[in-house]
Protein backbone atom coordinates (compact mmCIF):
# COMPACT_ATOMS: atom_id res chain seq x y z
CA UNK A 1 0.00 0.00 0.00
CA UNK A 2 2.88 2.29 -1.24
CA UNK A 3 6.09 2.24 -1.07
CA UNK A 4 8.66 4.87 0.18
CA UNK A 5 12.28 4.78 -0.20
CA UNK A 6 14.83 7.42 0.73
CA UNK A 7 18.64 7.65 -0.30
CA UNK A 8 21.63 9.82 0.97
CA UNK A 9 25.29 9.06 0.01
CA UNK A 10 27.86 8.90 -2.10
CA UNK A 11 26.54 7.35 -5.71
CA UNK A 12 23.98 8.61 -7.96
CA UNK A 13 20.83 8.42 -5.95
CA UNK A 14 18.70 8.05 -9.06
CA UNK A 15 19.36 4.30 -9.61
CA UNK A 16 19.58 3.68 -5.70
CA UNK A 17 15.58 4.91 -5.66
CA UNK A 18 14.93 3.13 -9.01
CA UNK A 19 16.17 -0.11 -7.64
CA UNK A 20 14.62 0.25 -3.94
CA UNK A 21 11.24 0.68 -6.08
CA UNK A 22 11.13 -2.17 -7.87
CA UNK A 23 11.49 -4.10 -5.00
CA UNK A 24 8.71 -2.24 -2.87
CA UNK A 25 6.21 -2.15 -6.32
CA UNK A 26 4.13 -5.05 -5.11
CA UNK A 27 2.98 -2.23 -2.45
CA UNK A 28 1.47 -0.08 -5.24
CA UNK A 29 1.78 -0.22 -8.46
CA UNK A 30 -1.17 2.71 -10.53
CA UNK A 31 2.09 5.47 -10.54
CA UNK A 32 5.63 6.48 -9.07
CA UNK A 33 7.67 9.09 -8.84
CA UNK A 34 10.97 10.33 -7.26
CA UNK A 35 12.91 13.59 -6.45
CA UNK A 36 16.08 14.20 -6.13
CA UNK A 37 18.02 16.58 -4.31
CA UNK A 38 21.58 18.68 -5.99
CA UNK A 39 23.45 21.69 -4.91
CA UNK A 40 19.72 23.29 -3.84
CA UNK A 41 17.72 22.49 -6.73
CA UNK A 42 14.91 19.64 -6.98
CA UNK A 43 14.73 17.55 -9.73
CA UNK A 44 11.11 15.54 -9.83
CA UNK A 45 9.87 12.93 -12.55
CA UNK A 46 6.67 10.92 -11.60
CA UNK A 47 4.80 8.93 -13.97
CA UNK A 48 1.29 6.94 -14.12
CA UNK A 49 2.09 3.72 -14.40
CA UNK A 50 4.53 0.74 -12.91
CA UNK A 51 8.04 2.05 -11.86
CA UNK A 52 9.46 0.70 -14.97
CA UNK A 53 8.23 3.83 -16.94
CA UNK A 54 10.61 6.21 -14.70
CA UNK A 55 13.50 4.45 -16.27
CA UNK A 56 14.06 7.24 -18.98
CA UNK A 57 13.54 9.69 -16.38
CA UNK A 58 16.93 8.63 -14.31
CA UNK A 59 19.70 10.65 -16.52
CA UNK A 60 17.74 13.97 -15.55
CA UNK A 61 17.54 13.13 -12.01
CA UNK A 62 20.70 14.74 -10.54
CA UNK A 63 22.32 14.27 -6.72
CA UNK A 64 23.02 11.63 -4.56
CA UNK A 65 20.20 12.49 -2.42
CA UNK A 66 16.41 11.64 -3.26
CA UNK A 67 13.17 10.38 -1.99
CA UNK A 68 10.88 8.37 -4.31
CA UNK A 69 7.25 6.60 -4.04
CA UNK A 70 5.28 3.78 -5.23
CA UNK A 71 1.66 4.50 -5.20
CA UNK A 72 -1.55 3.26 -4.48
CA UNK A 73 -4.08 5.56 -5.26
CA UNK A 74 -6.35 6.25 -1.87
CA UNK A 75 -6.92 9.58 -2.81
CA UNK A 76 -7.27 11.15 -6.53
CA UNK A 77 -7.01 9.06 -9.53
CA UNK A 78 -3.92 7.28 -10.89
CA UNK A 79 -2.35 10.36 -12.50
CA UNK A 80 0.98 11.58 -13.05
CA UNK A 81 -0.04 14.89 -11.18
CA UNK A 82 -1.26 12.72 -8.09
CA UNK A 83 1.88 10.49 -8.24
CA UNK A 84 4.49 11.47 -5.40
CA UNK A 85 6.45 13.01 -4.64
CA UNK A 86 3.96 16.55 -3.85
CA UNK A 87 6.80 19.33 -4.59
CA UNK A 88 6.02 22.48 -2.92
CA UNK A 89 8.61 25.44 -2.43
CA UNK A 90 10.98 24.69 -1.20
CA UNK A 91 9.64 20.71 0.49
CA UNK A 92 9.30 17.43 -1.62
CA UNK A 93 7.81 14.85 -0.27
CA UNK A 94 6.84 10.94 -0.09
CA UNK A 95 3.91 9.51 1.94
CA UNK A 96 2.42 6.20 2.45
CA UNK A 97 -1.08 6.21 4.98
CA UNK A 98 -4.15 8.52 5.27
CA UNK A 99 -4.40 12.41 6.08
CA UNK A 100 -7.94 12.31 7.77
CA UNK A 101 -7.98 15.95 8.06
CA UNK A 102 -6.40 17.27 4.53
CA UNK A 103 -9.48 19.00 3.27
CA UNK A 104 -9.72 21.28 6.21
CA UNK A 105 -6.09 21.47 6.71
CA UNK A 106 -6.35 22.34 2.70
CA UNK A 107 -8.81 24.94 2.63
CA UNK A 108 -6.91 26.58 5.23
CA UNK A 109 -3.97 26.49 3.07
CA UNK A 110 -6.15 27.56 -0.16
CA UNK A 111 -7.72 30.79 1.91
CA UNK A 112 -3.71 31.53 3.04
CA UNK A 113 -3.10 31.61 -0.80
CA UNK A 114 -1.53 28.28 -1.58
CA UNK A 115 -2.00 26.93 -4.55
CA UNK A 116 -2.51 23.03 -5.19
CA UNK A 117 -1.35 20.57 -8.09
CA UNK A 118 -2.92 17.27 -6.99
CA UNK A 119 -6.07 15.72 -5.60
CA UNK A 120 -4.21 13.63 -3.35
CA UNK A 121 -4.33 14.24 1.09
CA UNK A 122 -0.48 13.96 0.88
CA UNK A 123 0.39 17.08 -0.77
CA UNK A 124 -0.95 19.27 2.19
CA UNK A 125 2.35 17.67 4.07
CA UNK A 126 4.75 19.27 1.44
CA UNK A 127 2.61 22.70 2.05
CA UNK A 128 2.09 22.74 5.76
CA UNK A 129 5.91 21.63 5.71
CA UNK A 130 7.09 24.92 4.15
CA UNK A 131 4.89 26.86 5.97
CA UNK A 132 6.85 25.83 9.21
CA UNK A 133 10.30 25.55 8.13
CA UNK A 134 12.29 28.53 10.05
CA UNK A 135 16.03 26.85 9.06
CA UNK A 136 15.16 23.32 10.83
CA UNK A 137 13.98 20.94 8.88
CA UNK A 138 13.02 18.43 11.53
CA UNK A 139 11.25 21.00 13.85
CA UNK A 140 9.39 21.93 10.48
CA UNK A 141 8.24 18.34 10.32
CA UNK A 142 7.55 18.34 13.96
CA UNK A 143 5.39 21.15 13.49
CA UNK A 144 3.92 19.43 10.25
CA UNK A 145 2.92 16.60 11.97
CA UNK A 146 1.32 18.43 15.17
CA UNK A 147 -1.31 18.98 12.22
CA UNK A 148 -1.89 15.86 10.88
CA UNK A 149 -4.77 13.32 11.84
CA UNK A 150 -4.19 9.82 10.32
CA UNK A 151 -1.95 7.99 9.74
CA UNK A 152 1.78 7.71 8.17
CA UNK A 153 5.35 7.53 7.20
CA UNK A 154 6.82 10.65 5.26
CA UNK A 155 10.27 11.26 4.29
CA UNK A 156 11.07 14.76 2.84
CA UNK A 157 13.81 16.98 1.07
CA UNK A 158 14.70 20.74 1.23
CA UNK A 159 16.56 22.56 -0.84
CA UNK A 160 18.05 24.10 2.28
CA UNK A 161 19.76 20.95 4.01
CA UNK A 162 21.57 18.09 2.02
CA UNK A 163 19.96 14.83 3.32
CA UNK A 164 16.04 14.29 3.94
CA UNK A 165 14.04 13.82 7.19
CA UNK A 166 11.74 10.92 8.02
CA UNK A 167 8.84 10.13 10.19
CA UNK A 168 6.51 7.56 11.07
CA UNK A 169 2.98 6.85 13.09
CA UNK A 170 1.56 3.93 12.16
CA UNK A 171 2.58 3.25 9.21
CA UNK A 172 5.49 1.54 8.55
CA UNK A 173 9.59 2.49 7.61
CA UNK A 174 12.67 0.90 8.19
CA UNK A 175 16.19 2.85 8.46
CA UNK A 176 19.12 1.24 6.70
CA UNK A 177 23.03 1.95 6.99
CA UNK A 178 25.35 0.32 4.47
CA UNK A 179 26.58 1.72 0.59
CA UNK A 180 24.80 5.01 1.89
CA UNK A 181 22.20 5.92 4.15
CA UNK A 182 18.26 4.69 3.49
CA UNK A 183 15.10 4.79 4.67
CA UNK A 184 12.35 2.85 3.25
CA UNK A 185 8.95 0.77 3.58
CA UNK A 186 10.26 -2.68 4.09
CA UNK A 187 13.40 -4.57 4.40
CA UNK A 188 13.40 -5.94 0.65
CA UNK A 189 13.95 -2.61 -0.93
CA UNK A 190 17.21 -2.34 1.65
CA UNK A 191 18.77 -6.04 0.78
CA UNK A 192 21.47 -6.58 -1.00
CA UNK A 193 22.48 -1.97 -0.02
CA UNK A 194 22.14 -1.87 3.34
CA UNK A 195 24.20 -3.83 6.13
CA UNK A 196 22.51 -2.70 9.36
CA UNK A 197 18.45 -1.51 9.91
CA UNK A 198 16.61 -0.03 12.98
CA UNK A 199 13.08 0.45 13.36
CA UNK A 200 12.23 3.98 14.35
CA UNK A 201 9.61 3.85 17.24
CA UNK A 202 6.32 5.48 16.63
CA UNK A 203 6.57 9.30 16.23
CA UNK A 204 10.38 9.33 16.27
CA UNK A 205 12.41 11.09 13.83
CA UNK A 206 15.25 10.65 11.40
CA UNK A 207 17.63 13.39 10.03
CA UNK A 208 19.65 11.51 7.36
CA UNK A 209 22.88 12.86 5.61
CA UNK A 210 25.24 10.95 3.26
CA UNK A 211 27.60 10.20 6.35
CA UNK A 212 24.81 9.94 9.14
CA UNK A 213 21.94 8.89 10.43
CA UNK A 214 20.31 11.21 13.77
CA UNK A 215 17.43 10.20 15.50
CA UNK A 216 15.21 12.14 18.08
CA UNK A 217 11.91 11.37 19.92
CA UNK A 218 8.86 12.88 19.33
CA UNK A 219 9.98 15.95 21.97
CA UNK A 220 12.98 16.70 19.74
CA UNK A 221 15.64 14.67 21.81
CA UNK A 222 18.32 13.10 20.34
CA UNK A 223 17.97 9.25 20.95
CA UNK A 224 19.77 6.43 20.26
CA UNK A 225 17.71 3.28 18.79
CA UNK A 226 19.83 -0.21 18.04
CA UNK A 227 20.22 -1.21 14.66
CA UNK A 228 20.87 -4.81 13.92
CA UNK A 229 22.71 -6.34 10.87
CA UNK A 230 20.41 -7.17 8.40
CA UNK A 231 20.63 -11.23 8.22
CA UNK A 232 18.19 -12.02 5.78
CA UNK A 233 19.66 -11.91 2.01
CA UNK A 234 16.50 -11.04 -0.22
CA UNK A 235 18.63 -9.04 -2.82
CA UNK A 236 18.32 -12.88 -4.69
CA UNK A 237 13.95 -13.04 -4.35
CA UNK A 238 13.55 -13.32 -7.92
CA UNK A 239 10.91 -15.57 -9.94
CA UNK A 240 13.26 -18.55 -10.50
CA UNK A 241 13.10 -19.71 -13.64
CA UNK A 242 8.68 -19.02 -13.76
CA UNK A 243 7.39 -16.78 -15.37
CA UNK A 244 4.88 -15.37 -12.33
CA UNK A 245 5.86 -15.02 -8.92
CA UNK A 246 2.83 -16.25 -8.04
CA UNK A 247 3.35 -19.45 -9.35
CA UNK A 248 6.99 -19.60 -7.80
CA UNK A 249 5.36 -18.53 -4.40
CA UNK A 250 2.65 -21.79 -4.90
CA UNK A 251 5.71 -24.04 -5.86
CA UNK A 252 7.23 -22.70 -1.87
CA UNK A 253 4.54 -24.04 -0.41
CA UNK A 254 6.03 -27.07 0.57
CA UNK A 255 9.03 -25.55 1.57
CA UNK A 256 7.48 -23.18 3.87
CA UNK A 257 5.69 -25.83 5.76
CA UNK A 258 8.87 -27.66 6.32
CA UNK A 259 10.51 -24.32 7.43
CA UNK A 260 7.71 -22.98 9.65
CA UNK A 261 7.82 -26.87 11.27
CA UNK A 262 11.19 -26.30 11.70
CA UNK A 263 10.99 -22.85 13.23
CA UNK A 264 8.36 -24.22 15.67
CA UNK A 265 10.74 -27.35 16.92
CA UNK A 266 13.44 -24.22 18.18
CA UNK A 267 10.73 -22.49 19.91
CA UNK A 268 9.54 -22.57 23.37
CA UNK A 269 6.17 -22.66 23.42
CA UNK A 270 5.34 -23.54 26.58
CA UNK A 271 4.00 -20.15 27.59
CA UNK A 272 1.59 -20.28 24.65
CA UNK A 273 0.30 -23.68 25.47
CA UNK A 274 -0.31 -22.94 29.36
CA UNK A 275 -2.31 -19.91 28.11
CA UNK A 276 -4.72 -21.49 25.32
CA UNK A 277 -5.11 -24.58 27.66
CA UNK A 278 -6.07 -22.28 30.41
CA UNK A 279 -8.13 -19.80 27.95
CA UNK A 280 -11.66 -19.09 28.48
CA UNK A 281 -11.76 -18.19 24.95
CA UNK A 282 -9.52 -17.80 21.72
CA UNK A 283 -9.91 -15.43 19.21
CA UNK A 284 -8.13 -15.41 15.69
CA UNK A 285 -8.23 -12.16 13.51
CA UNK A 286 -7.32 -10.97 10.43
CA UNK A 287 -8.18 -9.95 6.34
CA UNK A 288 -8.38 -11.14 3.58
CA UNK A 289 -6.51 -14.58 3.11
CA UNK A 290 -5.36 -14.23 6.78
CA UNK A 291 -8.61 -14.36 8.03
CA UNK A 292 -9.09 -17.18 5.34
CA UNK A 293 -6.84 -19.23 7.35
CA UNK A 294 -8.29 -18.42 10.52
CA UNK A 295 -11.16 -20.15 9.41
CA UNK A 296 -9.44 -23.39 9.54
CA UNK A 297 -7.57 -22.12 12.64
CA UNK A 298 -11.09 -22.16 14.26
CA UNK A 299 -11.63 -25.86 13.41
CA UNK A 300 -8.24 -26.90 14.33
CA UNK A 301 -8.00 -25.43 17.56
CA UNK A 302 -11.68 -25.75 18.70
CA UNK A 303 -10.84 -29.63 18.10
CA UNK A 304 -7.96 -29.00 20.56
CA UNK A 305 -8.36 -26.53 23.46
CA UNK A 306 -11.57 -27.13 25.20
CA UNK A 307 -13.11 -23.20 24.93
CA UNK A 308 -14.82 -21.71 21.96
CA UNK A 309 -12.69 -20.17 19.51
CA UNK A 310 -13.77 -17.77 17.22
CA UNK A 311 -12.69 -15.99 13.87
CA UNK A 312 -13.16 -11.78 12.86
CA UNK A 313 -12.87 -10.36 10.60
CA UNK A 314 -10.34 -7.13 11.83
CA UNK A 315 -12.17 -4.33 9.96
CA UNK A 316 -15.43 -5.52 11.92
CA UNK A 317 -13.82 -6.92 15.08
CA UNK A 318 -11.95 -3.17 15.58
CA UNK A 319 -15.17 -1.38 15.81
CA UNK A 320 -17.08 -4.21 17.63
CA UNK A 321 -14.64 -6.34 19.14
CA UNK A 322 -15.50 -9.61 20.62
CA UNK A 323 -15.35 -9.52 24.56
CA UNK A 324 -12.41 -11.00 25.65
CA UNK A 325 -10.92 -11.32 29.57
CA UNK A 326 -7.53 -11.89 30.94
CA UNK A 327 -7.91 -15.42 30.30
CA UNK A 328 -8.49 -14.98 26.54
CA UNK A 329 -6.12 -15.33 23.74
CA UNK A 330 -6.24 -13.57 20.76
CA UNK A 331 -4.37 -14.58 17.56
CA UNK A 332 -3.90 -11.85 15.19
CA UNK A 333 -2.97 -13.51 11.70
CA UNK A 334 -1.25 -10.83 9.23
CA UNK A 335 1.09 -12.32 6.64
CA UNK A 336 3.06 -8.42 6.36
CA UNK A 337 1.95 -7.52 9.96
CA UNK A 338 1.36 -4.28 8.91
CA UNK A 339 -2.45 -4.66 8.11
CA UNK A 340 -3.96 -1.55 10.15
CA UNK A 341 -7.00 -3.02 10.67
CA UNK A 342 -5.72 -6.19 12.04
CA UNK A 343 -3.40 -4.12 14.30
CA UNK A 344 -5.95 -2.10 15.52
CA UNK A 345 -8.06 -5.13 16.35
CA UNK A 346 -5.17 -6.77 18.36
CA UNK A 347 -4.44 -3.78 19.84
CA UNK A 348 -8.33 -3.39 21.28
CA UNK A 349 -8.12 -7.48 22.71
CA UNK A 350 -4.66 -6.85 23.99
CA UNK A 351 -5.88 -3.56 25.96
CA UNK A 352 -8.84 -5.35 26.80
CA UNK A 353 -6.67 -7.87 29.10
CA UNK A 354 -6.33 -10.82 26.34
CA UNK A 355 -2.41 -12.43 25.67
CA UNK A 356 -1.59 -11.59 21.88
CA UNK A 357 -0.19 -14.03 20.11
CA UNK A 358 0.85 -12.81 16.51
CA UNK A 359 1.37 -14.95 13.55
CA UNK A 360 3.53 -13.45 10.81
CA UNK A 361 5.56 -13.98 7.84
CA UNK A 362 7.65 -10.95 8.88
CA UNK A 363 9.63 -10.96 12.10
CA UNK A 364 9.99 -6.98 12.48
CA UNK A 365 6.77 -5.71 11.62
CA UNK A 366 4.02 -3.82 13.53
CA UNK A 367 2.32 -6.41 14.86
CA UNK A 368 5.07 -8.45 16.39
CA UNK A 369 5.84 -4.43 18.21
CA UNK A 370 2.57 -4.89 20.38
CA UNK A 371 2.36 -9.06 20.58
CA UNK A 372 2.99 -11.03 24.23
CA UNK A 373 4.61 -13.95 21.59
CA UNK A 374 5.14 -13.96 17.64
CA UNK A 375 4.51 -17.56 15.65
CA UNK A 376 6.85 -17.64 12.86
CA UNK A 377 5.37 -18.27 9.31
CA UNK A 378 7.81 -18.75 7.69
CA UNK A 379 7.37 -18.52 3.94
CA UNK A 380 9.32 -16.11 2.92
CA UNK A 381 9.83 -13.08 0.86
CA UNK A 382 5.71 -12.66 -0.81
CA UNK A 383 5.90 -10.64 -3.34
CA UNK A 384 2.84 -11.78 -5.35
CA UNK A 385 -0.06 -9.48 -4.12
CA UNK A 386 -2.56 -12.49 -4.15
CA UNK A 387 -0.90 -14.54 -0.99
CA UNK A 388 -0.41 -18.46 -1.16
CA UNK A 389 2.42 -20.13 0.74
CA UNK A 390 2.05 -17.37 3.26
CA UNK A 391 -1.60 -19.20 3.65
CA UNK A 392 -0.32 -22.81 3.61
CA UNK A 393 2.38 -21.72 6.00
CA UNK A 394 -0.39 -19.90 8.45
CA UNK A 395 -2.04 -23.59 7.87
CA UNK A 396 0.96 -25.14 9.26
CA UNK A 397 1.19 -22.72 12.36
CA UNK A 398 -2.69 -23.98 13.40
CA UNK A 399 -1.84 -27.33 13.11
CA UNK A 400 1.67 -26.98 15.05
CA UNK A 401 0.09 -25.45 17.52
CA UNK A 402 -3.02 -27.60 17.74
CA UNK A 403 -1.45 -30.94 17.40
CA UNK A 404 -1.53 -32.67 20.81
CA UNK A 405 1.46 -35.18 20.00
CA UNK A 406 5.01 -35.16 20.42
CA UNK A 407 6.63 -32.48 17.90
CA UNK A 408 8.27 -35.62 16.35
CA UNK A 409 5.29 -37.15 15.13
CA UNK A 410 3.25 -34.06 14.12
CA UNK A 411 6.64 -32.91 12.49
CA UNK A 412 6.16 -36.08 10.07
CA UNK A 413 2.90 -36.11 9.20
CA UNK A 414 3.27 -32.40 7.73
CA UNK A 415 7.45 -33.15 6.17
CA UNK A 416 4.49 -36.30 4.28
CA UNK A 417 1.97 -34.34 3.15
CA UNK A 418 4.60 -31.44 1.89
CA UNK A 419 6.06 -34.16 -0.19
CA UNK A 420 2.60 -34.16 -1.62
CA UNK A 421 2.23 -30.80 -1.91
CA UNK A 422 5.65 -30.15 -3.76
CA UNK A 423 4.51 -33.04 -6.40
CA UNK A 424 0.72 -30.74 -6.58
CA UNK A 425 2.34 -27.52 -6.96
CA UNK A 426 4.70 -28.80 -9.77
CA UNK A 427 1.68 -30.89 -11.69
CA UNK A 428 0.59 -29.20 -14.87
CA UNK A 429 -2.04 -31.89 -15.81
CA UNK A 430 -5.40 -30.69 -14.46
CA UNK A 431 -4.78 -27.15 -13.01
CA UNK A 432 -5.31 -25.56 -16.77
CA UNK A 433 -8.08 -27.41 -18.09
CA UNK A 434 -10.21 -26.22 -14.88
CA UNK A 435 -9.03 -22.57 -15.15
CA UNK A 436 -10.20 -22.62 -18.82
CA UNK A 437 -13.92 -23.95 -17.25
CA UNK A 438 -13.56 -20.96 -15.15
CA UNK A 439 -12.58 -18.26 -17.61
CA UNK A 440 -15.55 -19.64 -20.24
CA UNK A 441 -17.90 -19.36 -17.05
CA UNK A 442 -20.46 -15.93 -16.20
CA UNK A 443 -19.69 -17.20 -11.72
CA UNK A 444 -17.56 -19.69 -10.00
CA UNK A 445 -19.04 -21.33 -6.95
CA UNK A 446 -16.66 -23.21 -4.41
CA UNK A 447 -18.41 -25.78 -2.56
CA UNK A 448 -17.40 -28.08 0.31
CA UNK A 449 -18.77 -29.11 3.62
CA UNK A 450 -16.69 -28.78 6.82
CA UNK A 451 -12.71 -28.60 6.58
CA UNK A 452 -13.38 -27.88 2.55
CA UNK A 453 -15.69 -24.84 3.10
CA UNK A 454 -12.66 -23.15 4.23
CA UNK A 455 -10.88 -24.14 1.23
CA UNK A 456 -13.96 -22.95 -0.59
CA UNK A 457 -13.72 -19.67 0.93
CA UNK A 458 -10.11 -19.10 0.13
CA UNK A 459 -9.80 -20.41 -2.94
CA UNK A 460 -12.94 -17.97 -4.28
CA UNK A 461 -10.83 -14.91 -3.06
CA UNK A 462 -8.00 -16.39 -5.05
CA UNK A 463 -9.84 -16.18 -7.96
CA UNK A 464 -11.55 -13.27 -8.08
CA UNK A 465 -8.51 -11.59 -6.95
CA UNK A 466 -6.49 -12.56 -9.82
CA UNK A 467 -8.54 -13.30 -12.58
CA UNK A 468 -11.31 -11.05 -12.07
CA UNK A 469 -14.29 -13.61 -12.52
CA UNK A 470 -17.15 -13.40 -10.12
CA UNK A 471 -17.06 -16.05 -7.77
CA UNK A 472 -18.37 -16.92 -4.09
CA UNK A 473 -17.21 -20.11 -1.21
CA UNK A 474 -20.07 -21.60 0.18
CA UNK A 475 -21.20 -23.94 2.34
CA UNK A 476 -22.30 -27.26 0.03
CA UNK A 477 -25.27 -27.96 2.47
CA UNK A 478 -26.15 -24.28 1.72
CA UNK A 479 -27.06 -24.54 -1.78
CA UNK A 480 -30.65 -25.61 -1.63
CA UNK A 481 -31.21 -22.97 0.51
CA UNK A 482 -30.83 -20.03 -2.26
CA UNK A 483 -27.50 -20.15 -4.15
CA UNK A 484 -28.90 -23.09 -6.58
CA UNK A 485 -31.41 -20.70 -8.09
CA UNK A 486 -28.09 -18.95 -9.53
CA UNK A 487 -26.91 -22.26 -11.27
CA UNK A 488 -27.65 -22.74 -14.61
CA UNK A 489 -24.97 -23.45 -18.06
CA UNK A 490 -23.12 -20.61 -17.78
CA UNK A 491 -22.12 -20.81 -13.84
CA UNK A 492 -19.44 -23.36 -12.68
CA UNK A 493 -19.40 -24.89 -9.33
CA UNK A 494 -16.22 -26.07 -7.82
CA UNK A 495 -16.86 -28.65 -5.51
CA UNK A 496 -14.18 -29.57 -3.20
CA UNK A 497 -14.32 -33.21 -1.38
CA UNK A 498 -11.65 -34.41 0.71
CA UNK A 499 -13.36 -34.44 4.22
CA UNK A 500 -14.09 -37.94 4.00
CA UNK A 501 -16.65 -38.02 7.06
CA UNK A 502 -18.75 -35.65 4.87
CA UNK A 503 -18.01 -36.52 1.18
CA UNK A 504 -21.73 -38.47 0.64
CA UNK A 505 -23.17 -35.11 1.04
CA UNK A 506 -20.93 -33.00 -0.78
CA UNK A 507 -21.44 -35.64 -3.65
CA UNK A 508 -25.38 -34.85 -3.02
CA UNK A 509 -24.71 -31.11 -3.65
CA UNK A 510 -22.79 -32.60 -7.15
CA UNK A 511 -26.05 -34.34 -8.14
CA UNK A 512 -28.08 -31.16 -7.06
CA UNK A 513 -26.02 -29.46 -9.63
CA UNK A 514 -25.83 -31.78 -11.93
CA UNK A 515 -29.82 -32.43 -12.21
CA UNK A 516 -29.87 -28.61 -13.23
CA UNK A 517 -28.02 -28.16 -15.73
CA UNK A 518 -24.80 -26.60 -13.66
CA UNK A 519 -21.10 -27.34 -14.69
CA UNK A 520 -19.04 -29.17 -12.61
CA UNK A 521 -15.58 -29.53 -11.40
CA UNK A 522 -14.57 -31.66 -8.91
CA UNK A 523 -11.07 -31.56 -6.76
CA UNK A 524 -11.00 -34.81 -4.00
CA UNK A 525 -8.73 -36.86 -2.28
CA UNK A 526 -11.17 -39.63 -2.19
CA UNK A 527 -10.66 -42.38 -5.15
CA UNK A 528 -14.73 -43.72 -4.41
CA UNK A 529 -15.63 -40.11 -5.11
CA UNK A 530 -13.32 -40.06 -8.23
CA UNK A 531 -14.36 -43.53 -9.58
CA UNK A 532 -18.09 -42.30 -8.65
CA UNK A 533 -17.90 -38.87 -10.57
CA UNK A 534 -15.54 -39.33 -13.31
CA UNK A 535 -16.83 -39.26 -16.83
CA UNK A 536 -19.91 -37.32 -14.92
CA UNK A 537 -18.86 -34.18 -14.53
CA UNK A 538 -16.43 -31.31 -16.41
CA UNK A 539 -13.27 -32.23 -14.83
CA UNK A 540 -12.61 -34.24 -11.87
CA UNK A 541 -8.61 -33.97 -9.93
CA UNK A 542 -7.81 -36.58 -7.67
CA UNK A 543 -5.40 -35.69 -5.61
CA UNK A 544 -3.40 -38.00 -2.91
CA UNK A 545 -5.47 -39.60 -0.35
CA UNK A 546 -4.41 -38.02 3.17
CA UNK A 547 -6.63 -37.79 6.39
CA UNK A 548 -9.12 -34.96 6.05
CA UNK A 549 -7.62 -32.94 8.89
CA UNK A 550 -4.48 -32.40 6.72
CA UNK A 551 -5.79 -32.43 3.06
CA UNK A 552 -6.67 -28.71 2.88
CA UNK A 553 -2.51 -28.31 2.14
CA UNK A 554 -3.34 -30.20 -1.01
CA UNK A 555 -6.47 -28.74 -1.81
CA UNK A 556 -5.52 -25.48 -1.53
CA UNK A 557 -1.97 -25.79 -3.34
CA UNK A 558 -4.22 -27.43 -6.42
CA UNK A 559 -6.87 -24.14 -6.17
CA UNK A 560 -4.27 -21.74 -6.28
CA UNK A 561 -3.21 -23.16 -9.20
CA UNK A 562 -6.49 -22.93 -11.32
CA UNK A 563 -6.49 -19.44 -9.74
CA UNK A 564 -3.53 -18.80 -11.64
CA UNK A 565 -3.85 -20.39 -14.84
CA UNK A 566 -7.60 -18.27 -14.54
CA UNK A 567 -5.59 -15.07 -14.74
CA UNK A 568 -3.75 -16.27 -17.64
CA UNK A 569 -6.44 -17.50 -19.74
CA UNK A 570 -8.16 -14.18 -19.51
CA UNK A 571 -5.19 -12.26 -20.04
CA UNK A 572 -3.74 -10.56 -16.42
CA UNK A 573 -0.60 -10.18 -14.59
CA UNK A 574 -1.25 -12.42 -11.76
CA UNK A 575 0.98 -11.19 -9.27
CA UNK A 576 -0.50 -7.32 -9.84
CA UNK A 577 -3.95 -7.62 -9.51
CA UNK A 578 -5.80 -4.15 -10.64
CA UNK A 579 -6.89 -2.33 -7.40
CA UNK A 580 -5.52 -4.37 -5.16
CA UNK A 581 -1.94 -4.12 -3.12
CA UNK A 582 -0.23 -6.01 -0.60
CA UNK A 583 0.55 -4.75 3.09
CA UNK A 584 -2.52 -2.69 3.19
CA UNK A 585 -1.22 0.26 5.54
CA UNK A 586 -4.46 2.01 5.43
CA UNK A 587 -7.88 1.74 6.92
C1 LIG B 1 -4.55 -7.42 1.28
C2 LIG B 1 -3.97 -8.43 0.33
C3 LIG B 1 -4.50 -9.82 0.69
C4 LIG B 1 -4.19 -10.15 2.14
C5 LIG B 1 -4.77 -9.09 3.07
C6 LIG B 1 -4.29 -9.25 4.50
O1 LIG B 1 -5.90 -7.27 1.05
O2 LIG B 1 -4.30 -8.11 -1.00
O3 LIG B 1 -3.88 -10.78 -0.15
O4 LIG B 1 -4.70 -11.39 2.46
O5 LIG B 1 -4.33 -7.79 2.65
O6 LIG B 1 -2.91 -9.03 4.56
P1 LIG B 1 -1.99 -9.52 5.74
O7 LIG B 1 -0.62 -9.01 5.38
O8 LIG B 1 -2.51 -8.89 6.99
O9 LIG B 1 -2.06 -11.00 5.80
Amino acid sequence: MCGIIAYAGHAPAAPELFEGLRKLEYRGYDSAGITTLDRGRLYTAKRAGTVEGLRVDLNNLCGTVGIGHTRWATHGAATAANAHPHVYGRFSVVHNGIIENYSELRSELISAGHAFSSETDSEVIAHLLDVYYDGDPVDALRLTCARLKGCWAIAALCTEFDGYIVTRRGSPVILGRGKGNYAASDIYALSGRAEKYSIPEEGDFALVTPDKITIFDEHLNEVVRPFDILKSNFSEVGTDDCPHYMLKEIRENARTMRATCRAFSSLDLSAVRTRLKCADKIVLIGCGTAYNSALAGVRLLGGAYDCPVSAHIASEARYNPPRVTGRSVCIAVSQSGETADTIMAARIAREAGAYLIAMTNVGYSAITRIADFVLPVCAGAEICVAATKSYIGQLACFHLLSAGTSPSVRDCALENISKKVEEIALDDTYAPGIAKLCVQSRAVFFLGRGYDVDVATEASLKLKEVSYIFSDGYPAGELKHGTLALVDESVLSIVIICDGALAEKSKNAVEQILSRGGKVAVVTTLPPIYAALSGRVQAVWLLPEVPSHLSHFLSSTALQLVAYHAALFAGHNPDKPRNLAKSVTVE
